[in-house]
């Protein structure tokens, strides 16, 4: 199965098969942002399992505070996340790479920040976060920086048609796409050209009115123009059709378009993959060849080869069957789905992360009230 051959991320990185672990939240950061040795102790389980290659959670370019999430935006936060990537590198096969979000406030009240909202010098400081977030991904020992451009957050908010900003970072598209070019070029001078830089975008964003395909097409040629790596496509996951609990923030993935982010077990196998195969024509044809990934409800070796090899995406990413069961990857590469754990969509884990909880998966809980994970 090409799903198990060995890849090449756009010549730089080689990894051992088309198997990405897309971000997932685990909740197990401190509250001042710093690695745990929990923390470690999860990835470890995730790289052992046999994937190519994991995307940590997203980690904040700034200081902010948002209930166990890492940091980066200052050198303190370095040895930390040394301490995890010596221990991929060191006692696994995985590579590994990391996330970097800049998101806005939102309060229990139901407030939630607008990039309207920004004054321009605001504005003009994201880019410097994002660049000096990723070169101390890079001296911590990371394979790959992602920038995060897709769901609710601040990039993906810029880039969307919800962006109704008077000045030149709004309203078109070419001035919606200024701050991210702005992000990925200044990104790319501090972790040089050798480096793989990647970022992840919307390939819809199922809202009224918001991007649909069609601008997201426009978005990836732009970005893959700039020369990033690899384009992961996901999708959703906005404010703007959330559903508001008393008393609690927003959750970007309570609507629908949060449901196209993280698909319940009622929404068809592949539920995104479309959008990945039209990005990856829309690039190809315009002459650049960055990897595209895939994410949603790809539950099995056979989804994700047939994703590869109907050219959707160059690599599939697997994210709560991976949670689910460490080694999807490597049962599935034996033969061995007898001895899967396999991911139902319930969404707890989903659930918890909205939460400020420890993401784990609900199938892990035994009757006697012990936590135990699927046995390699
Ligand atoms: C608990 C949880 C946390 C997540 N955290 C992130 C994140 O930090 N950044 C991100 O881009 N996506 C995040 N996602 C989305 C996943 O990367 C993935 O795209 C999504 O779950 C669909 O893939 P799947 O169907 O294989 O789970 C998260 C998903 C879950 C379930």
């Amino acid at each position: 199965m090409k799903l198990f051959d060995p890849h090449v991320i756009n010549g730089k990185l080689p990894i051992d098969n088309h198997i990405m672990m897309p971000p997932v939240l685990t909740r197990l950061a401190t509250m001042e942002g710093q690695v745990t040795e929990a923390l470690i102790d999860r990835y470890m389980m995730y790289a052992g399992g046999g994937v190519g290659i994991i995307v940590t959670e997203s980690i904040s370019v700034k200081n902010q505070n948002s209930g166990r999430m890492m940091r980066l935006n200052e050198d303190k936060f370095i040895p930390g996340l040394k301490a995890l990537t010596s221990r991929v590198h060191g006692e696994t096969s995985a590579k590994i790479g990391t996330q970097l979000i800049h998101f806005l406030k939102i309060s229990r009240s139901g407030y939630w920040q607008k990039v309207e909202d920004l004054s321009k010098e605001e504005v003009h400081e994201i880019p410097n976060f994002f660049a000096q977030a990723a070169e101390r991904a890079r001296i911590a020992g990371f394979d790959a920086v992602e920038l995060h451009f897709a769901h609710a957050y601040t990039m993906s908010s810029f880039l969307s048609r919800h962006n109704h900003r008077k000045d030149d970072y709004g309203g078109s598209m070419i001035n919606r796409l200024r701050l991210a070019v702005e992000v990925v070029d200044a990104t790319r001078k501090a972790v040089g050209e050798d480096f793989v830089l990647g970022a992840r975008i919307n390939g819809d964003e199922f809202t009224i009115g918001g991007n649909s395909l069609e601008q997201s097409k426009q978005i990836a040629r732009r970005l893959a123009g700039l020369g990033l790596d690899y384009i992961s496509v996901s999708a959703g996951g906005k404010f703007e059709d959330a559903v508001l609990k008393i008393g609690e923030p927003l959750n970007p993935y309570s609507g629908y378009s949060g449901h196209r982010t993280i698909p319940p077990l009622w929404m068809p196998e592949k539920v995104n993959a479309h959008l990945a195969a039209a990005i990856k024509k829309e690039v190809n044809n315009a002459g650049f060849n960055p990897a595209i990934v895939s994410a949603g409800r790809i539950p099995s070796a056979f989804v994700a080869e047939n994703i590869l090899q109907n050219d959707e995406a160059d690599l599939v990413a697997v994210a709560r069957p991976i949670v689910c069961d460490p080694n999807w990857p490597k049962k599935s590469r034996e033969g061995r789905e007898i001895d899967m754990l396999w991911c139902i969509y319930c969404n707890r884990c989903r659930e918890a992360q909205a939460a400020f909880e420890e993401v784990s998966c609900f199938q892990w809980k035994k009757k006697n009230g012990t936590i135990e994970p699927p046995a390699p």
